[in-house]
């Protein structure tokens, strides 16, 4: 399965069949942490955990997550770099256990911290943000499919309202040279299925990204969809970078500019 295909299949799973991953499984698994990599800089750490269901002990997702024995934990700074390096490294991690056969699903909110971090000790000025379950996945139960719907995690928001050209009036068409890595974006995951990213293509290499702040997590979310776009771009062959603009146009009230993507020699 190649890279766009596990973005475009990929989606969240709550409930695992309970075995425990293989040991290549966690050893491809703590590759990928090593090899996840992130231009936005901050703090963040990455661990993978295995919670014996055996003798008891199962953390508390809220009844949200069913048979999940490993779990990753990410702690990272309270600064924006580092929810932007949270969502943008980790995700890498989510697309490459789809590709291995494994579910996985984002916890912002629905787990109790101290049940998770009970036994770990994390760098200076980091703290526990995120838990992700991974592992084979089992048939949705009543609670995943109700959870799912509630959400609307099947739905993203169109196209056209998200991508623009030059203005904000000019949606953006299918045949631009962009709009590949941005239906990348589009389909990522995100906190409460929110969607927060926007973008205006200015020219054939040139995106400024904007975003709606809806809450905290919101820049993770944003970070999420750059990798899709970046991993896309990498995918066809184009290789640009991240950089803040010194003048973009202004957005629309409830939007921030965020970074810009280029492919134009500095
Ligand atoms: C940063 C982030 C935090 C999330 N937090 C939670 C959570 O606390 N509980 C939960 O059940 N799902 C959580 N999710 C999963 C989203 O609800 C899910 O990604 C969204 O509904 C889209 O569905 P999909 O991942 O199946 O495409 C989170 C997702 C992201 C990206």
């Amino acid at each position: 399965m190649n890279l766009l295909e596990a973005i475009k299949e990929r989606r969240s799973v709550r409930s695992y069949d309970g075995n425990r991953l293989t040991d290549l499984q966690i050893a491809t698994l703590l590759d990928a942490i090593n090899e996840s990599s992130s231009p936005f800089g901050g703090r963040l750490t990455i661990r993978l955990k295995e919670f014996d269901l055996r003798k008891g002990y199962r953390p508390t997702t809220y009844g949200m997550i069913k048979g999940a024995r490993h779990f990753f934990l990410l702690a990272s700074g309270a600064d924006g770099e580092s929810a932007l390096s949270t969502g943008f490294r980790f995700e890498q991690i989510v697309l490459k256990a789809w590709q291995m056969g494994l579910g996985t699903c984002w916890i912002a909110a629905t787990f109790k911290g101290s049940d998770f971090d009970r036994d770990q000790t994390w760098p200076e000025g980091e703290t526990l943000r995120i838990v992700c379950p991974v592992g084979t996945a089992a048939p949705p139960t009543a609670t995943e499919r109700l959870t799912r719907l509630a959400l609307r995690s099947a739905n993203r928001l169109p196209f056209d309202r998200l991508f623009y050209h030059t203005d904000f009036h000019t949606p953006l068409h299918k045949d631009n040279r962009f709009a590949e890595p941005l239906e990348m974006l589009r389909l990522a995951p995100s906190s409460t299925n929110s969607q927060p990213w926007r973008a205006l293509v200015c020219d054939n290499h040139t995106v400024h990204f904007y975003y709606r702040h809806k809450s905290d997590i919101s820049l993770i979310d944003c970070g999420i969809g750059f990798c899709h776009f970046h991993k896309t771009e990498k995918f066809r062959g184009h290789d640009g970078i991240f950089f803040k603009a010194d003048a973009t146009p202004a957005p629309p009230r409830d939007w921030k500019y965020l970074i810009s993507y280029t492919t134009a020699p500095a």
